[in-house]
């Protein structure tokens, strides 16, 4: 919607109200929230405005991580036609706070309380120069492993806890001729592996110091060709039809049986309840191996895009419909991630996600909380795509593992 139909449209509504007739403005959300499970979640959010007489514009741009999304909505704020609200990543909520570009939700945000409820690691995102600039949906993490269990029992495999067991669970899944691991093979995907396994490689000092700190040392260590090394196992146990896929298409796989793991965040959950498929009886979710006590966080939010005046009363209850604690029960329950807020019960959630809350709270107390490289929230955009630049070529057997960490440490200096 343009700009002057909106501000028509608006004054509609205000003039419906001084005459006594309720009358709904709509908003319009940019997201990529396109998978079956995705959508189903979505579905959540929109019924929840329909039911408060608000409209729902869907923008919906295709491409996990948001890469595409945020190319697509920076050029409708270069055309002076921002949508209402957007999901935005971590950093990348702040770049467009920068820019002064984001409506301040303090008003909501105190009336409601958000400070005392959501914590301090999405805090850190949702507020620029002391305003709240966005407001968190929910919590996923991307150290997950999602396993068929039919595929893993017809094997004799549990469960593995550590890199040597996982590699050894790969090795009888591929001689059994199964292929080990559904992967969808685009950049943003590489990544999300990338993440969990330099942390299960080097743990999560070397992972704040390559990742978050950007340290070269760490960036250009031993460690971190290790790192790489483990990327090219993985590498040569996925399918010959990986390049390109999408990560939905790769759990369906899992969900179908046609392979037995996949390392994807806790959005993939999502497709296998979507599919009507249950955790413990039909499929896994476990940690990582290696990774057990870390978790690596990233947390969609929705940023409210100044319209040329204050928040608008669809933007402010947009964010207070999402801060809601049953809508925060109601839609993690199904996108398969875990609320933005400590003071939900996790009463209906799975056991998955009870797991995933547990282990959020426990990382966060004890220092083992940390920001998603893949996702946005370890470093800057121009850091991330550079770092994703390197581990697809290196995935797609363009660089060795030496030239891989070589060409990181300048990726990531001269992105800075
Ligand atoms: C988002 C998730 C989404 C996933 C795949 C992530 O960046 O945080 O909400 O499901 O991408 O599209």
């Amino acid at each position: 919607m343009n700009k002057t139909y909106k501000h028509l449209k608006l004054s509609a509504a205000a003039l419906a109200l001084s005459v006594g007739v309720a009358q709904a403005a709509d908003v319009e959300v940019l997201h990529w929230w396109t998978s079956g499970g995705e959508a189903a979640a979505l579905n959540v959010l929109k019924q929840d405005l329909e039911g408060q007489g608000i409209g729902w514009q869907d923008m919906p741009v295709a491409g996990g991580g948001g890469t595409e999304a945020m190319t697509v909505l920076r050029a409708r704020v270069t055309a002076g036609n921002a949508p209402t609200a957007v999901q935005m990543l971590g950093f990348d909520i702040l770049d467009w706070a920068k820019e002064g570009a984001l409506a301040d939700l303090n008003a909501t945000a105190a009336a409601e309380g958000w400070d005392a409820v959501v914590p301090e690691a999405l805090q850190a995102f949702a507020k620029h120069d002391g305003k709240w600039i966005s407001a968190p949906v929910n919590v996923h993490s991307t150290n997950w492993v999602w396993a068929n269990k039919a595929v893993l029992d017809a094997n004799g495999i549990s469960a593995p806890t550590t890199w040597e067991e996982f590699v050894a669970a790969v090795e009888t899944l591929h001689d059994a001729g199964v292929t080990a691991i559904a992967h969808g093979g685009q950049a943003w995907q590489d990544a999300t592996v990338f993440d969990a396994v330099a942390m299960s490689t080097g743990g999560p000092d070397f992972y704040k110091a390559a990742f978050i700190d950007l340290d070269p040392t760490a960036l250009g260590s031993d460690t971190m060709k290790e790192a790489f090394d483990r990327m090219a196992f993985i590498r040569d146990h996925v399918d010959e039809n990986f390049s390109g896929r999408d990560w939905n298409l790769a759990t369906a796989m899992v969900i179908n049986g046609e392979a037995g793991f996949q390392m994807m965040g806790d959005w993939a959950k999502g497709e296998f309840l979507n599919a009507g498929k249950v955790p413990g009886e039909d499929f896994l979710c476990f940690r990582f191996p290696g990774t057990g006590s870390q978790v690596t966080f990233n947390a969609d939010q929705f940023a409210m895009f100044d319209q040329g005046g204050p928040v608008s009363a669809e933007q402010a209850a947009l964010a207070s419909a999402i801060l809601s604690p049953s809508f925060q029960s109601a839609f993690n329950v199904v996108k398969g991630s875990v609320p933005a807020r400590t003071d939900v019960s996790d009463e209906a959630f799975d056991a998955c996600a009870k797991q995933g809350m547990k282990d959020l709270a426990a990382a966060s107390a004890s220092g083992n909380l940390f920001g998603s490289m893949a996702h946005g929230h370890a470093a800057p955009a121009s850091v991330k795509n550079a770092i994703y630049d390197v581990v697809t070529a290196h995935f797609n057997g363009e660089y060795d593992s030496a030239t891989a960490v070589t060409e990181l440490v300048e990726a990531v200096s001269i992105a800075q």
